[in-house]
């Protein structure tokens, strides 16, 4: 099977001189495309760096990252942008929706940048908001949703450009027990149902279990 992501001796300092830290040691691994991995370690062992630098918000130090078999640093800047707004998505603990759009409009977001019309958008907006139970939610502005209502729309969002990885950082953070549970039950039916490739890092052993695979990063070292 292809990997949708390889990651080659990657590390990331902060700072510089006596107070550089060294945050991602020589990490190293592969995705294949589909796989539903977790990302496990304890506060500031490097998860959410290492997930910034995959995601192409951030740049390593050295190494080399391979996204859906394209080599990183020989891309521009325009093409990483590129790169990154059609193979990831990105769901994080708090889901940063826009106030002053609905629900569906913040789904429709993503593509409406890309200049599609919105009336292309809408049905499958809205077939995906169904999907995650919130078909009668679409209008609804983001202060008028539960916090689990509205991480349901951030993962809608992340799906909508049917990327090959989505990226998420601590998805079920914020919310209780039985919330999270079945947003990560949703997240594993899409992966099974599209063949999405996830990188979820949890703090929740119970989840990080339910994943095909574990990835566990101590003070910056993959184990
Ligand atoms: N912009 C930055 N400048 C300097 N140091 C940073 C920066 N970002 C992160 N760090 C440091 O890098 C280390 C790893 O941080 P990171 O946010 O990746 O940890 P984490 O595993 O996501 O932790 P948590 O579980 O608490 O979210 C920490 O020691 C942190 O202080
Ligand atoms: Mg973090």
């Amino acid at each position: 099977m292809t990997d949708v992501l390889k990651v080659e001796k990657l590390n990331r300092y902060y700072g510089e001189g006596d107070t550089q830290t060294h945050v991602l040691k020589d990490v190293s691994f592969n995705l294949k495309k589909g796989e539903f991995t977790a990302l496990v370690g304890q506060s500031g062992s490097g998860k959410s760096t290492l997930l910034n630098l995959i995601g192409l918000l951030e740049q390593p130090s050295s190494g080399e990252l391979y996204l859906t078999e394209q080599k990183i640093s020989t891309l521009s800047e325009q093409q990483r942008t590129q790169l990154r707004n059609h193979a990831l998505g990105f769901v994080f603990q708090f889901h940063h929706l826009l106030s002053a759009f609905t629900a569906i409009e913040n789904v429709m977001m993503p593509l409406k940048i890309r200049g599609i019309a919105e009336k292309k958008l809408r049905p499958r907006a809205q077939a995906l908001l169904a999907k995650v139970g919130l078909e009668n939610y679409a209008e609804r502005y983001p202060t008028q949703l539960s916090g689990g209502q509205q991480q349901r729309v951030a993962i809608v969002r992340a799906l909508m450009t049917q990327p090959a990885l989505v990226l998420a950082d601590e998805p079920t953070g914020n919310l209780d027990t039985q919330t999270a549970d079945s947003i990560f039950t949703l997240l594993r039916q899409i992966n099974q149902e599209d063949g999405t490739a996830f990188l979820i890092v949890t703090h929740d052993t119970n989840l990080a279990a339910r994943c095909d695979r574990q990835l566990i990063l101590k003070d910056g070292v993959l184990l």
